[in-house]
């Protein structure tokens, strides 16, 4: 599928260029890229999965598929952007509970135990639920009741620059799916996040 079919409704953001990505991975090892997106304190996470686990993935899995009624429901994989097709960008709050994700960490989780960087298996700190990225951010283990969102990019090949475009679901928000994709926008006013600066991977 075309990642940019049917979407309509969400602001389209400059969020990074590729070469802050590959400067960052450069110095400093990390395919992981923080970002606000849509609004400043949602915070996100670009994540190059060819980068973490040493294999091409082009293409992911979305969850969500045939849970919407419009066009968004009947995108079946979702494409990485970039020069290897192999970035993607997640939501960095759990749907649990809403507690921010530890995304920084994906890089050391030999360190940290319930994370698996082998299969891409992002740990929620708060009550243990695990996302699998390279499955489109299925849940693998814990309370969350429904994937982790991924956000929809679009990728220049002529500047390199790297656009946040859509979701394919809500973030933390109590009702699942909501059912229309401008739903979406909407989060939990109690909880208030704040993105993580880059380069944003921790050494444990
Ligand atoms: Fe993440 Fe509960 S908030 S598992």
């Amino acid at each position: 599928a075309n990642n940019t079919d049917g979407l309509s409704g969400f602001p389209k953001y400059r969020i990074a260029n590729i070469k802050d990505i590959q400067q960052q991975a450069q110095s400093s090892g990390c395919p992981v890229y923080f970002f606000a997106y849509p609004l400043t304190n949602e915070p996100c996470f670009l994540v190059d999965l060819q980068a973490l686990l040493g294999q091409p993935v082009p293409e992911i899995p979305n969850p969500y598929y045939g849970q919407y009624a419009g066009p968004i429901g009947q995108i079946k994989t979702i494409q990485g952007v970039g020069p290897n097709n192999s970035i993607y960008a997640f939501s960095d709050v759990c749907v649990h509970l809403g507690c921010q994700l530890p995304a920084q960490v994906l890089v050391t989780s030999e360190n940290n135990p319930g994370l698996d960087v082998t299969n891409s298996v992002l740990h929620c700190p708060c009550h243990g639920s695990l996302y699998s990225l390279m499955k489109g951010g299925v849940v693998v283990g814990g309370p969350a009741p429904r994937p982790l969102p991924i956000i929809f990019l679009e990728y220049d090949q002529n500047t390199g620059d790297i656009y946040a475009i859509g979701t394919n679901a809500p973030y933390f928000s109590a009702s699942i799916p909501r059912t229309t994709p401008a739903d979406n926008l909407l989060y939990d006013p109690r909880y208030s996040y704040s993105v993580p600066s880059n380069p944003s991977c921790s050494k444990g």
